[in-house]
Order: C-alpha cells, then structure tokens, then sequence
C-alpha cells in the first residue's frame, strides 16, 4: 500500500508544516524560523530567515557523522577504461584544497565562477569548492561551441572559469582550449582567472597571468594544509544558475537558491527514490544537465550515498553491456538516465544478451526522465531487467521531479506513457488557451499553482521581468510549465509536447530559434524555419527548411553542409542538425507566423488540417514535396 495519497495530503492541508517538516533532514547555521515568506521575492521565498551551507550539507557532516571513510564519489570512464574513487573524507580534502585556490583568486561570497568541463570528478569538486565558498556556479555544458560559452559567460558574469584541457567522445578528443579561449575573446565580459585541469590525452598552453595549473595549485593548497571551512549564507542566497533553452538565441539563466534546494533533494532521496544513505545512486546524465547538478552531484551527496559520475555513452564504449558493467561493479541500486539511452541499448542488443552477463541483483529500481519514455521503451526495460522502471517528469526550472511514481513511499501502480503523480508541493492543473480548467482527460497547458516548492526557481539570473513573462504572465497565479498534457481520472499526468518551440534530442533541450538564428546567419538564405522531427533514437531530431536568396544558384548540397557546419560551429555538435531542406516558400498564417507546428506534423507523417488561417495553402504542398525529396515521406 503506497503512502502517496497520505503523504501528498498532508502537504495540501498544511504546506508550512510539510516543509518545517521536511527542513529537519537538513544542518542549518540558522535554522528556520518563518518557513515561507508569501511577501519576499516574485511569488515568496522559502526558508527567508535560515542560514546553511550546501557543501557541508553534502560533504562535511558525513565526514563528522560515521561516513569519513565511506565512498562518496566514483569516476568511472568507459571512454579512458579508468575508475576513480573518493571517500568522503577524500572527497572533502578536494574540495577544500580547490577552494583554497579560488579564495586565493579573489572568489568569495555572491562571485560567481564558470565551470566548463567534461565528465571528470573535478566538475563536481569545482561545484561543491564553490558552494564552500558561497559563491555562484554556473555549470556550461562541456559540449557547447565557443559561442554558446561567450553567450552564457557575458550574462552570469563570472570571475573566474574553472575548465580542462580537453573532453574525450568516442573515437576522438575534443580540445577545450579554443573553445574557452574563443569564447573568452567573444565575450564582452572580460575574465580574470582561468583554472586549468590537465588531461593526460591532451594538454592545454597556459597563458600567463590569467590561467592557473589545476593540479600543482591544489597540491600547493594541500601540502600547505590550508582549512578552508564552509561559509554560511541565507537560504535564499544563490547557489547556482543554470543555463537552458529559451525560445531565443538567448538562454534563460535558471537560479537555484540554498536552502530549498537542500530541503527538496534531502526529501526526494528516500521519499522519492527510494535509496537509503550508503548505498550507490547513478545518475548517467551530464554534469551541464539540471540531472547532473541535482542527481550526480548534489541529491546522492547530501543524503550520505556513494554517487556515480560516468564518462562514456550507452553504447560503443565499448558495448551495449556498460551500463550493466557500471552497475554490477559498483553495487548500484537505482539508475537515472534519458529514455534515449535505452532506446540505443535495444538497438544494439535487442535480446539483453548483454545484460544476461552481469550480476545485477542488487540493482532495485531504473528512473527514466528528461524526454517522454515510450511504452515500447519502458516495457523492453521492465522485460530485460526484471525491476521496476518509474518514468518521472520534471525540468531545469524546478530542479526536481514535478510529478513520479514515488518508489520509496511505496509504488502506485504504473500507467504506461504517464509519468507519474504530482509530488508534495505541486499542484497541476490543466488549463486551455484562455487560461479556464478544462475537464479531465482533456489535452491542455500543463501550469502549477502558486507557489512553486522550495528548490524551484525563485526567478532568473539578473531578469525578473523575463520570469515573469515567461513563466507568469500567460496563467496568472500559475507557473506555465510549457508543456501541454493530460490529467487522467486517476490524476496521472500525460506529457505530451512543449508548447513552445523547444524540442528534446537525445533527452537534451534545444532551442529551434536559437538554432533559426544561426541558420539566418548564412549568407544564401534569406528565411528559415527549425522543426523538431520524430527520431526512433533520439525522440526528435532538428530539421531546417531554408528560403534562399533570389539568385542563388549553388549547388543546394554546398549550402547544406555549411549552414550544417555553422550551427555544429555555433551551437555545437549536440544540436545534431543534420538535415537542411531548401524550400521556394515558407508556409505561414495571414499576419505572418511561420506555421511550425504544421510543418512537423508533415515531417512526422501526422494527420494534419490546413489551417484556417494560412496565407497560401499551395506552400503546404511544397513542403511536402521537398520532404518527399528528401526521402522524409509525408502522408496523403
Ligand atoms: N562534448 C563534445 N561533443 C559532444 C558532447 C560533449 N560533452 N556530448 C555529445 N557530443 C557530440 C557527440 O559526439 C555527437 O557528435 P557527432 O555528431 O560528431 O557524432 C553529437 O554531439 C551528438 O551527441 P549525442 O546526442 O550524445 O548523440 P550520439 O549519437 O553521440 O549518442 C546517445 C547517442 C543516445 C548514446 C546519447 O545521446 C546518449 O547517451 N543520450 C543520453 C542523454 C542523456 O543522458 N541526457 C541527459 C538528460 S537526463
Ligand atoms: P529539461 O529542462 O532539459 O529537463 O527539459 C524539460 C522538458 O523535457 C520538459 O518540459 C518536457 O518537455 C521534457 N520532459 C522531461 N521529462 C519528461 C518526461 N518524463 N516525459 C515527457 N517529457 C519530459
């Protein structure tokens, strides 16, 4: 019998007292004594009064409280084939010795550093030497073109940059020294201090005066014996910003506070999870990922867990028996990780042979999360691993699940294609387009009410204004999620798009006019348009339709690879754009809207209707021809 029911009533009937609650799995230097102060910040701040310090949270009371010698950290790379762990107390003797160097450049309290760096254990000790520190991360997907740095670089604002000289991928290694020095000339804001981890497989020139040497500044810091102890700062403070996708080139800066923050993963871990402290918590996502942040580094941390930092893919590092690997050799109990994943797994080994190999009797639960999980793709799991797989919505803005199918309160039976029920803290509406409730059952905006729980964004970085007409303004008294969904009678919930012009490749969120403006970049085109189109593996894939200049008469093939090469320039290799279709016309509505939307159901070979308000229904036509061209073959 699951407590769920039980649980997420007694937070409706008294939210204050749930979270008072809840704030006791938490040190505080203060602690709390208003728990929501409905009159501070854009919609209330949560635990206004407190004081606390996350790294102590997540590191320095289990090194006081019995888990010195616990692990609290592994690196495993399948890329490198190396493991490297940390005890807590190791862990601890990183970090400060990090922040040490930090403190020694000048970061402090309110500063805020940039870390740019692949999958290595120094990403996560950058963010916890800066949380020491009170100071402000912002964790820059190690993926991201130079420009995509510089974008996020002049809108935190960073002291200093915490970087490595180099990520690896498959097959090939990616220095990192061009894209943080490219991206440090773009930038307007000028950057003072660059900290460099050496990689063995390829290193990176110093420039003096600005870079310091990871390695022999950390050693220095250790053989001095520096103490650098935990700050403590209001609950309210910010303990990073997170760069995601808008609707624009221009990313929205989520900001996570303290104390909420604590509060909500300490709960989650047990409640949510289901994992207990001690045991060992994978999250194989990306530090760059509000999972990473939350899953990989923070959560599994403050609840006393060993956590798992992966460097390596489902697949082809080397086999599709990693994960199973990863799992068995470090006693794994739970697993988070994108529905893509799996969908690359079965393609490579459709029958589990591989999983048939390891010993995974330990291994409890598989959490799926950050695009839809097909049912397809849930049951395959459920048939090849015996153990329950729970589908979780959530995103960056609220840094953890909005609704689960909560394993550690007991499971509620699971409904394939929905993820789940509303945690504590959320309560989900569904609303149409004028804002009023639609019946149950009915697809609609997916919108939260007021207030959003502790750990959810407060507002975003340096733009209130933006929050609130992104996210307010639509629905007043709900935050718009973006998503359109469906509560069943039951109060599942059914993700079923965004409503706005992101789209999800491979469980990472992309913007297609952020990628249209790279795409007008080009000197041949004169409009564009960038529709996620459905992808057996990666659930959608970016595809751009482009109007030429008159006159243009290179060949289409040229123009393609280019404006490909530009957006893998500008953006990255993630937005795995691949197919650019040139188009006489775009097909839009009277007042001048490109129809998106209609475009993608084409592509996608979905019913569609002509819109009623369309300029010129014949462009619809075209569309589909040149699709056809391209062996994207619509309906009708
Ligand atoms: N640095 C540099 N390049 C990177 C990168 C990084 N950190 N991460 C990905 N890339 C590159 C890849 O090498 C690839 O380049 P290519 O076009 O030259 O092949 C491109 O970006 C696209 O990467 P990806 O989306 O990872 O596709 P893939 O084909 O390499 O791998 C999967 C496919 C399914 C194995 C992979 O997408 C995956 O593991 N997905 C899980 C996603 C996930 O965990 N998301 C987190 C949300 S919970
Ligand atoms: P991100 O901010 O990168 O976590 O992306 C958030 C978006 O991913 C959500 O708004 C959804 O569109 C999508 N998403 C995340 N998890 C799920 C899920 N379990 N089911 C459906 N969509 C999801």
């Amino acid at each position: 019998m699951s407590r769920y029911h039980q649980v997420y009533e007694s937070w409706k009937s008294d939210p204050e007292a749930f979270w008072r609650d809840a704030a006791n799995l938490v040190d505080w230097t203060r602690p709390p004594q208003q728990i929501f102060d409905a009159d501070a910040g854009i919609y209330g701040r949560w635990f206004p009064d407190a004081t606390c310090n996350t790294c102590w949270n997540a590191v320095d009371r289990h090194v006081e409280r019995g888990r010195a010698d616990q692990l609290a950290l592994i690196h495993d790379s399948a890329i490198t084939g190396t493991v490297r762990k940390f005890t807590y107390a190791e862990l601890k003797a990183e970090i400060v010795a990090l922040a040490a160097v930090l403190s020694d450049a000048g970061i402090g309290r309110g500063d805020l550093v940039v870390i740019y760096m692949p999958m290595v254990a120094e990403a996560a000790i950058a963010m916890l030497a800066c949380a020491r520190l009170g100071a402000v991360h912002s964790v820059v997907f190690g993926g991201f073109a130079a420009r995509e740095l510089a974008t996020r670089i002049d809108d935190a604002r960073p002291k200093a940059i915490i970087t490595a000289s180099c990520g690896l991928e498959p097959g090939r290694t990616i220095p990192y020294q061009p894209l943080y020095d490219g991206a440090i000339d773009i930038a307007k804001h000028k950057v003072e201090t660059v900290i460099v981890l050496q990689r063995e497989q390829q290193a990176a020139d110093l420039t003096p005066g600005r870079d310091i040497d990871y390695a022999s500044a950390t050693a220095k810091a250790k053989s001095d014996a520096r103490d650098i102890p935990c700050v403590s700062v209001n609950a309210t403070d910010p303990l990073y910003v997170l760069y995601t996708s808008g609707t624009t080139g221009q990313p929205k800066g989520v900001v996570r506070d303290n104390g909420g923050h604590l509060v909500v993963l300490a709960w989650s871990m047990e409640n949510e999870f289901g994992v207990k402290p001690g045991e060992a918590f994978w999250a194989a996502s990306d530090v760059g990922w509000v999972v990473g942040h939350s899953y990989i580094v923070y959560a599994p941390l403050i609840h006393g867990c060993t956590s798992i930092l992966f460097e390596g893919k489902p697949v082809g590092t080397p086999d599709a028996g990693t994960y199973w690997r990863v799992i068995s050799d470090h006693d794994v109990v739970a697993l988070f990780t994108a529905p893509t994943a799996f969908r690359a797994i079965k393609g490579q080994d459709p029958k589990g042979e591989f999983v048939k190999k390891y010993d995974l009797t330990n291994f409890r639960t598989l959490f799926l999360a950050g695009e839809r999980a097909d049912p397809e793709t849930i049951k395959w799991a459920e048939n090849q691993l015996q153990k329950p797989v729970i589908d979780h919505w959530w995103q960056t803005e609220t840094g953890a699940p909005i609704t689960q199918n909560p394993v550690g309160l007991g499971s509620l039976p699971v409904k394939y294609g929905s993820p789940g029920v509303p945690m504590p803290g959320w309560q989900m509406e569904i609303l149409d387009d004028s804002g009023h409730p639609v019946p149950r059952g009915t697809l609609g905006n997916v919108v939260a009410k007021l207030p959003l729980p502790p750990g959810s964004l407060p507002t975003l970085w340096h733009a209130d204004e933006r929050f609130k007409s992104a996210y307010l303004a639509e629905f007043p008294g709900y935050y718009k999620t973006a998503d359109a969904g469906i509560i069943d009678e039951d109060g599942y919930l059914f993700i079923m798009s965004r409503t706005d012009d992101i789209i999800n490749v491979a469980g990472h969120r992309l913007s297609t006019g952020a990628m249209e403006e790279v795409l007008s970049e080009h000197p041949d085109v004169a409009e564009c348009a960038v529709i996620g189109m459905a992808d057996p593996m990666k659930g959608q894939v970016p595809c751009g339709f482009v109007v030429l200049n008159a006159g243009v008469d290179r060949p289409a093939a040229d123009i393609e690879r280019e404006i490909i090469a530009l957006v893998r320039n500008r953006i990255g290799a993630i937005a795995a754009l691949k197919t650019v279709v040139p188009v006489k016309r775009l097909p839009k509505t009277r007042s001048g809207k490109i129809l998106r939307a209609t475009m993608q159901k084409i592509a996608d070979r979905e019913e569609w209707t002509m819109p009623a308000t369309i300029d010129d229904p014949a462009i619809l036509e075209e569309v589909e021809v040149a699709l056809r061209g391209r062996g994207i073959r619509p309906l009708r």
